[in-house]
């Protein structure tokens, strides 16, 4: 019998997540030509989440072998963390041989934000965090939740679609040293728009003159231009002596979202230093979830370490990413079939990974779904990889209609 006053009574309800509650509510529509492009998510042509063949022996054979499951170490699998060093990094890096990087595996790549959140919090209390405008909305979430100060700095031009590079950079050289910069290493969430490689030879100096910390996000490696053409920032950072944080996952380029697979890595100065920041990095983990589950790094572990069925998940991202890229040009093509030269929609083909911001408002978003089924994050971010041969021209056909028969 439950005592008459509640003890949670100023206990407020959870407005919900503004990714996670849309997937949430598409899974609920009974509606059958239904779209989801609002959470990132590969779906392949026929509109499943794939189950890539690598992963699938690799399954098997940890089956065949079957054996107890202890716990992990608080930094998680040794072999699991070095593979994922190389992957980063690439095998050679000067970085990575002289063993000035501390990596712990960790819960994805949200739960590498809260490690290296956390890790800041306990070892540059003052610090605030630079993060892009607009960037993923969990980033300010995690960081604000580890007690962090968090700041914009200026990233997307609204009008002109493009990359307000010159006031970024203006921003980040006025910084006090010690800030942390969030970036995105590729595929940037949600816009879809990346640095060039110029741009951040540029912005490099910068971040290692003035002594700032950027702490790199890298969710989606091999859905931009490749694997290694996608980790080229955070490799050209460590190459220019940038002491940085860097968050991997797991979740999309092996499809393992709900196994919660990723990495947390430190490039230090030196490898007495990265020994005492995997310490505290084991420290953070413990105090957050003492150890991390098994099974999905053992499966990436796996891929990762058999030269065969490495190569077979690379072509497997391959043909990922090349679907994305011919989704974007279907549906270029037919909006710009129906508007012509009076709507630009070539930020569709330019635009990099799973995202493109596409300017649609948030009413139209509304509509979209309302009317049409089709799910759009309500700042007009679109999931490209939910489009497929079947229903891009349902999606197209529901934009126009949304946007206005006449423009
Ligand atoms: C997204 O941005 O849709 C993904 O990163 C999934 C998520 O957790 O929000």
């Amino acid at each position: 019998m439950p005592s008459a006053k509640s003890l949670f009574a100023h206990v407020l309800p959870f407005p919900g997540d503004p990714i996670l509650s849309l997937m949430e509510a598409f899974e609920q529509d009974p509606r059958p030509a239904k779209v989801s492009l609002s959470i990132g998510l590969y779906f392949d042509e026929a509109g499943r989440l794939p189950v890539l063949d690598s992963v699938r022996q690799a399954a098997q054979a940890l089956a065949q072998a079957g054996g107890p499951c202890g716990y992990l170490p608080i930094e998680g699998i040794a072999a699991y963390r070095q593979l994922v060093q190389n992957l980063v990094f690439g095998d050679d890096h000067e970085a990575v041989r002289a063993q000035r990087i501390a990596t712990v595996q960790t819960l994805g790549g949200s739960g590498a934000l809260k490690v290296g959140a956390d890790f800041i919090k306990h070892h540059f209390p003052d610090a605030e965090v630079w993060i892009s405008d607009p960037t993923w909305d969990n980033h300010l979430a995690i960081l604000e939740g580890a007690g962090l100060r968090v700041q914009n700095y200026p990233y997307y031009d609204e009008v002109t679609g493009a990359l307000r590079f010159d006031a970024m950079l203006q921003t980040l050289q006025r910084l006090p040293s010690g800030s942390v910069v969030l970036l995105h290493a590729s595929c940037h969430n949600p816009t879809g728009v990346d640095l060039s490689r110029a741009q951040w030879e540029a912005l490099i100096p910068v971040i290692v003159d003035r002594g700032l910390i950027p702490f790199v996000d890298m969710a989606y490696q091999g859905f931009g231009d490749g694997l290694d053409e996608d980790a080229w920032s955070v490799r050209a950072l460590a190459d220019a002596g940038a002491q940085a944080l860097v968050a991997n996952s797991f979740s999309k380029n092996f499809s393992l979202y709900g196994e919660r697979v990723g990495g947390l890595s430190v490039v230090c100065n030196d490898a007495a230093t990265a020994s005492r920041v995997l310490g505290q990095l084991k420290a953070a983990v413990r105090r957050n979830y003492s150890s991390p589950p098994a099974q999905g790094a053992r499966l990436v572990q796996q891929v990762l370490q058999s030269r065969e069925l490495k190569e077979g998940w690379a072509e497997d991202l391959a043909r990922m990413r090349e679907r994305i890229k011919a989704m974007r040009a279907s549906l270029h093509e037919a909006l710009h079939e129906h508007f012509g030269d009076r709507r630009d929609f070539r930020f569709l083909l330019t635009q990099r990974g799973m995202f493109s911001y596409t300017g649609i408002t948030e009413a139209q978003v509304n509509r979209l779904r309302d009317e049409h089924g089709v799910y759009l994050v309500r700042s007009g971010r679109m999931c490209m990889s939910g489009l497929s041969r079947a229903n891009v021209r349902y999606v197209a056909d529901a934009i126009i209609k949304v946007l206005g028969e006449n423009q």
